[in-house]
C-alpha cells in the first residue's frame, strides 16, 4: 500500500511540472479536458466529468521504427477551437435522427529538433470525448512504420471492468467482471477460447466498460479504424494506467503510415447514468458521413437460415464423406455419394423459404451451398473455395425463382477460411455471381490463421481488406454481415451496406460451451459501442433436444431469447432457432414475427452492465413501440412506465413474460402472454426469472380492439 503511494506521489509530482495547458469544455459543461506539455515536451491530457476525475493526467505519443518519435521534445505550434453542432440522419439505426454536437481544441505540436509537427484533435461531447492523431504531410514526416501508439489511460480508481483478454485473433470470450487490479489473477479464468494466449498478462480489448466505486461508468474504444490497426489496452496495474496496444503484423510492425493520414479516434464515454452509455452516438459522430449517393438498396433484414442444424452439431456444411481431400477443379462431386445430414440441399432450402414466406420475414441463409466445406477449416489451405461453384444437390437458379415467387431472398455466405488472399482473388465474380442471381446480402466469415500467414485478424492488413470488401460490396449493391471480423467502430455510419458483425461471442456458443446469463447484459456496453451485432437469438429449443450428443444448451427462458431482439441492437435479426421447434410456440414467435428491426426513437428504461436492462424502441414510421427487458442469474421485478407512449391514446399491449415455474435451467419454456388495453399513465410490473426476460409490443389500439380488456 504504501509503496503504491509512493508511486503515486511520483507520479502527481511529474505532472505538476507541466507546462502550457489549454482546457476545453463539452456544450453542456459537465465534461472538462486539460491539456499541456510535460518538461520534457510530452503531450499530457485529463478528463473531468462534474469535477470527478475520469482519466487522470495521462501521456500521448507515437514511437516510430529507427526513428526518436513523436512522444516527446514537443512544443506548441498552435491551438484550434470550434464548435459543432448538426443533426443527420442515419440510414438504419436507433434513431432517426442524431444530433452530433461537440466542442474541439487542435493542438499542433512542433518537434523542433527534428523540423516537423503532428495535430492532436480533441472533441468534447456531452457523452464523452475522442481523439486522435494527425499527421500532416511534410518534408520531414513522410513515410513512416509505427512501432507502437502510447495513448495512455490513467484510471483514478481500483474500478470494475467488464473486460475480454486481449488477443490479435479472436474476441468470442465471456467477459470478466473483476476489478482492474484483479485482471492479472483472473487472466488465466478469463480465456475461454483458443487460441489459449493475451498479448500479456494484463492486456484486454476495447470497448472496455468499467464503474468506478462512487458511480461513474466509463468506457473506452475508438472510432472509425481505418488503414490502422486495431487497438487493445494494457494495463498497468500497479499505476491502473491503459496503454494502446497495437495488433502487429507478421514481422511484428505495427501500422504503415504515409502522410497526410490520422489514427483512429480514442474514445472515452462517461456519465454517471448507465442508461446514457447505451443512449451516446459518440462513436458514430466520430465517423465520417455516409459515403453512397444512392443509398435505397440499403434495407434491414429479418432472416432465417439452414444453420444451427450445423452449429448445434445436428446437420452437416459438407456434402459428401468419399473424398481424403478436395481440389477444386478437379475433385468431382457429381460422382460422390450425397451425405444424408447434408443440410443445404434444395427440399430442405425450399421447406425454410416456405417457412419464411408464411411468417413474414425477409431472407433465408444458407450455408453449406457451395463446394469445399469437406475438407476447409485448420489446413491452411489457399484455395479452398470459389464462392461460386454450388454443390449437386443445391440448384441457385431453381431456387432463387422459388424464393422470388414467394417474395423471399436467399442470403449467401462466404467463410473464406481466412485465406484471404483467396476471397480477394475471387470477390468481383462472387459479387457477380450473386448480383446475378438475386442475392443482395452475404455473411462473411473469417474462421482460422490468416492466410497471407502470420497476419492477424485485427492488423493493418485485415482491417484493410474488411472494409475493401464492404467498399466492393456496394459496387454490386450488396449488404455485409462478416463474422469474425475485427471489432466495429461505427463504420456503419460511412457505409451503412454494413449492416452488422459478429466479432463477439454469439449464440452459437450456447451449443458449444454455453454463454453466462450476464453476457447479453454486458454486450450492448461493450462490443455494441462499436456497432451493430448478428448476436443470432431466437433459440426457443433451448436445450436442443433434437440433438442426442450435446456439447452445450442455450442458458436463457425463452422469454429472454424475445427480449433479445429489443435489447441487442441490429438491423439485421435472425430467428436462429429450427422453424419446428417454432412450429411447437407460434403465440410466442407472433412477437418475433411482430418485432421491428429500424427505429425512430430509444428509450433506456433500466440498465446495470452484468446485471439487467430494459428498451423500449418505437418502429420506424409507425406508432408501434416494442420493449425488452433481461436479467442476469438472479431473477429481479422490472417496472415501469409507458410515458413514450402517445398522450391519450390508447394502445394495445402484448406482454410476453416467463412463467411462474420459469427458470434458465429448470423451466425454460415456461412464459405467458398478457394483452391488455394500455395508455402513457400504464404502469408495468414484470417479474423476470434466473436469466429471464419478457417482451412487450405496444400497437395503436383500432376500434375493433376496445372490447380488450384494461391492462391489470
Ligand atoms: C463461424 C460463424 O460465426 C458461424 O456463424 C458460421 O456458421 C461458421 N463460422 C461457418 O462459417
Ligand atoms: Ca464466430
Amino acid at each position: 500500500m504504501q509503496k503504491k503511494y509512493i508511486i503515486s506521489c511520483i507520479y502527481m509530482l511529474l505532472c505538476s511540472t507541466l507546462i502550457a495547458a489549454e482546457s476545453l469544455t463539452s456544450p453542456d459543461g459537465n465534461l472538462k479536458l486539460l491539456f499541456s506539455l510535460s518538461k520534457q515536451g510530452e503531450p499530457v491530457y485529463e478528463l473531468f466529468y462534474k469535477s470527478k476525475v475520469v482519466i487522470k493526467p495521462s501521456k500521448l505519443g507515437i514511437e516510430i521504427k529507427n526513428d526518436k518519435g513523436l512522444m516527446n521534445d514537443f512544443s506548441l505550434m498552435d491551438t484550434k477551437r470550434t464548435t459543432f453542432d448538426e443533426t443527420w440522419t442515419p440510414v438504419w439505426g436507433e434513431e432517426n435522427q442524431i444530433r452530433n454536437h461537440y466542442n474541439e481544441l487542435a493542438v499542433t505540436l512542433e518537434q523542433i529538433t527534428n523540423s516537423r509537427y503532428i495535430t492532436i484533435r480533441f472533441r468534447l461531447f456531452n457523452d464523452g470525448l475522442g481523439f486522435r492523431y494527425e499527421f500532416p504531410q511534410q518534408k520531414n514526416l513522410n513515410y513512416f512504420i509505427i512501432q507502437e501508439e502510447h495513448s495512455q489511460f490513467a484510471m483514478a480508481d481500483d474500478h470494475k471492468a467488464f473486460w475480454i483478454p486481449g488477443n490479435y485473433d479472436t474476441q468470442e470470450y465471456e467477459y470478466t467482471e473483476c476489478r482492474l487490479s484483479e485482471i492479472r489473477e483472473t487472466m488465466k479464468k478469463a480465456i475461454t477460447h483458443t487460441p489459449n494466449s493475451c498479448f500479456s498478462p494484463t492486456g484486454v480489448q476495447t470497448s472496455i466498460q468499467m464503474k468506478s466505486k462512487d458511480g461513474l461508468y466509463i468506457n473506452l474504444h475508438e472510432a472509425a479504424l481505418v488503414d490502422y490497426s486495431c487497438m487493445h489496452l494494457n494495463l498497468d496495474d500497479r499505476n491502473l494506467i491503459f496503454e494502446s496496444w497495437l495488433t502487429p503484423d507478421a514481422i511484428g510492425n505495427k501500422g504503415y503510415m504515409q502522410t497526410p493520414c490520422n489514427s483512429p479516434w480514442r474514445t472515452v464515454i462517461v456519465s454517471d447514468d448507465a442508461r446514457n452509455i447505451l443512449a451516446s452516438r459518440l462513436t458514430l459522430n466520430l465517423n465520417e458521413p455516409c459515403a453512397y449517393k444512392d443509398v435505397s438498396w440499403i434495407k434491414p433484414v429479418k432472416y432465417i437460415g439452414i444453420w444451427w442444424e450445423m452449429i448445434s452439431g445436428y446437420k452437416r456444411w459438407a456434402y459428401t464423406w468419399d473424398f481424403p481431400s478436395v481440389k477444386l477443379g478437379s475433385t468431382d462431386y457429381s460422382k460422390a455419394k450425397a451425405s444424408p445430414s447434408h443440410a443445404a440441399n434444395n427440399k430442405n432450402t425450399k421447406y425454410y423459404i416456405d417457412f419464411a414466406a408464411k411468417h413474414g420475414f425477409d431472407q433465408v441463409l444458407v450455408e453449406g451451398w457451395n463446394e469445399g466445406w469437406e475438407d476447409w477449416h485448420n489446413k491452411s489451405k489457399d484455395y479452398v473455395f470459389d464462392f461460386t461453384t454450388p454443390y449437386p444437390d443445391f440448384n441457385v437458379q431453381e431456387l432463387q425463382a422459388y424464393a422470388k415467387s414467394k417474395g423471399i431472398r436467399l442470403m449467401m455466405h462466404h467463410e473464406t477460411s481466412s485465406s484471404v488472399r483467396n476471397y480477394e482473388r475471387h470477390m468481383d465474380k462472387a459479387y457477380q455471381f450473386m448480383a446475378d442471381n438475386g442475392y443482395n446480402t452475404v455473411k462473411s466469415g473469417y474462421v482460422g490463421s490468416i492466410i497471407p500467414r502470420g497476419e492477424y485478424h485485427y492488423g493493418q492488413w485485415m482491417n484493410n481488406h474488411y472494409l475493401y470488401a464492404v467498399k466492393k460490396a456496394a459496387d454490386y449493391k450488396i449488404m455485409v454481415n462478416a463474422h469474425e471480423a475485427v471489432r466495429p467502430t461505427g463504420l456503419c455510419r460511412t457505409y451503412p451496406n454494413l449492416l452488422a458483425n459478429e466479432s463477439a461471442r454469439g449464440t452459437e456458443y450456447e451449443a458449444f460451451q454455453g454463454n453466462t446469463p450476464s453476457h447479453t447484459t454486458i454486450l450492448p456496453f461493450t462490443r455494441l459501442i462499436g456497432g451493430p451485432m448478428d448476436y443470432t437469438p431466437g433459440i426457443f429449443d433451448t436445450k436442443i433436444s433434437f440433438v442426442s450428443k450435446k456439447r452445450g444448451w442455450v442458458h436463457t427462458t425463452l422469454a429472454k431469447q424475445l427480449a433479445l431482439y429489443v435489447t441487442m441492437y441490429s438491423p439485421l435479426q435472425m430467428a436462429a432457432d429450427l422453424p419446428k421447434n417454432y412450429d411447437l410456440y407460434m403465440d410466442a414467435f407472433q412477437f418475433i414475427k411482430d418485432v421491428a428491426v429500424d427505429w425512430d426513437e430509444s428509450r433506456y428504461l433500466e440498465a446495470e452492465p452484468g446485471n439487467y436492462l430494459t428498451i423500449a424502441r418505437k418502429e420506424k414510421g409507425k406508432e408501434n413501440w416494442f420493449v425488452g427487458g433481461i436479467t442476469d442469474e438472479n431473477s429481479r421485478i422490472s417496472s415501469f412506465q409507458l410515458n413514450f407512449l402517445k398522450p391519450g391514446k390508447q394502445y394495445v399491449a402484448t406482454l410476453y413474460h416467463d412463467g411462474k415455474d420459469a427458470d434458465y435451467d429448470t423451466m425454460p419454456t415456461s412464459y405467458e402472454i398478457k394483452k391488455g388495453i394500455v395508455t402513457n399513465k400504464t404502469k408495468i410490473t414484470v417479474k423476470l426469472a434466473r436469466s429471464g426476460g419478457f417482451a412487450l409490443s405496444l400497437t395503436e389500439a383500432t376500434d375493433q380492439d376496445k372490447k380488450i380488456k384494461k391492462w391489470k
